[in-house]
């Protein structure tokens, strides 16, 4: 192994520049040569490459974003070309190969979610020397406990519940807040608990809006004029609203439409006369510095990631088990989101703390 690229895929997540720091200071202790793939991997096909050392690599852990530039709409497999005004799929994969190979590229590191890796994955199987790191603020990647990211977008998350408390209490509110979170609602959960909130709607849960104004009526019966209520963005109610899952939080269909959380606020606000307000934490989860706890995950991964490589681990992920960085196969890791399973233990302890999530 002499040369090495890396690139990041599908949504930025705080951490993705501490990995590439780690990558580089890692493999410039091996003395290899390192590529950076810009724009994930649209870079691949187009030859959009940039050199990197321990100079560009420089000032790059508490930084937010990517440096690499992401998309996450560019799978080589199925590509999108506009030919005569009209989009037509096509597959690029085996000219990514050839360049590869072209560029004398002996081993490419993917850090991206559940897509991105599902890609490297395809790659490996085309006897690509391929390794993955897995990131997401969802925190919804199988067979590693967790991915960097996801503890920034808790931290951004609980920052802001601590915030809609103090006016959600002057003014005698009921505060909605709407977390990412389109398939699982580990944001929603972590956040809640930890924010104190007295209701947390997941997608895992199917809710009814009764039994979110029971908890709110529980309250004001308690003396409480308040009520905090979590949201994920991919929360349905019993019977299954699916349209409402699929709105991308922010996007303007989600503004017209109106996304989960607003029509669980009207409902309330029509059936108690409490005023209730939403606020849509929307990407503000996903920018910004990594927390502490991301910067050594995502430190960590980039230096796995590269003796990964170094020893002939193809086709697998760095995961964290337990304390430790292990490395999974892609097979493994890939194609099953981790939502949140009903007999989970923070489900069961946050009954116990008294929040209600709406069934
Ligand atoms: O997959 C991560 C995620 O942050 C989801 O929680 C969210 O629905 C989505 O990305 C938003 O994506 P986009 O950047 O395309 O708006």
């Amino acid at each position: 192994m002499k040369h090495i690229a890396v690139l990041t895929g599908g949504g930025d997540c705080p951490g993705l520049n501490a990995v590439i720091r780690a990558v580089v200071r890692t493999a410039s202790g091996y003395g290899l040569k390192i590529t950076g793939v810009r724009d994930g991997f649209k870079g691949l096909i187009h030859g959009h490459l940039t050199p990197l050392d321990l100079a560009s690599a420089s000032g790059l852990l508490h930084r937010g974003g990517t440096i690499l530039g992401t998309t996450n709409r560019d799978n080589p497999f199925h590509y999108a070309v506009k030919e005569g005004g009209e989009l037509r799929y096509t597959d690029m994969s085996g000219q990514v190969m050839a360049n590869l190979k072209r560029w004398a590229i002996d081993g490419l590191i993917v850090i991206g979610g559940d897509g991105s890796l599902s890609i490297a994955r395809d790659f490996h199987r085309l006897g690509l020397p391929v390794v993955g790191v897995p990131k997401t603020i969802d925190n919804d990647l199988s067979a590693t406990d967790v991915t960097f990211g996801f503890d920034s977008a808790v931290t951004t998350a609980v920052d802001a519940l601590d915030r809609l408390h103090t006016t959600a209490e002057s003014h005698h509110r009921v505060m909605l807040l709407e977390v990412m979170g389109r398939y699982a609602g580990w944001i929603a959960l972590h956040a809640g608990i930890a924010g104190g909130a007295d209701v947390i709607v997941i997608p895992e849960i199917p809710y009814t809006t009764t039994k979110i104004i029971d908890a709110i009526n529980r309250r004001l019966t308690s003396g409480k004029r308040f009520s905090i209520i979590v949201v994920a963005e991919g929360a349905k109610p019993v019977g299954g609203d699916y349209t409402v899952q699929r709105l991308v939080p922010g996007s303007h269909e989600q503004i017209r439409l109106g996304g989960v959380s607003h029509r669980i606020a009207a409902e309330i606000e029509e059936q108690t006369g409490l005023e209730t307000r939403v606020t849509i934490l929307g990407h503000l989860q996903r920018g910004g510095s990594p927390t502490p706890r991301d910067r050594l995950l995502a430190s960590r991964f980039g230096v796995h990631a590269v003796k990964m490589l170094m020893s002939g681990e193809f086709g697998r992920m760095a995961a964290l088990h337990g304390g430790d960085i292990v490395s999974v196969p892609l097979d493994e890791a890939t194609g099953k989101l981790k939502t949140v399973p009903p007999d989970c233990h923070l489900l069961a302890e946050a009954r116990c703390l008294g929040i209600s999530f709406g069934d």
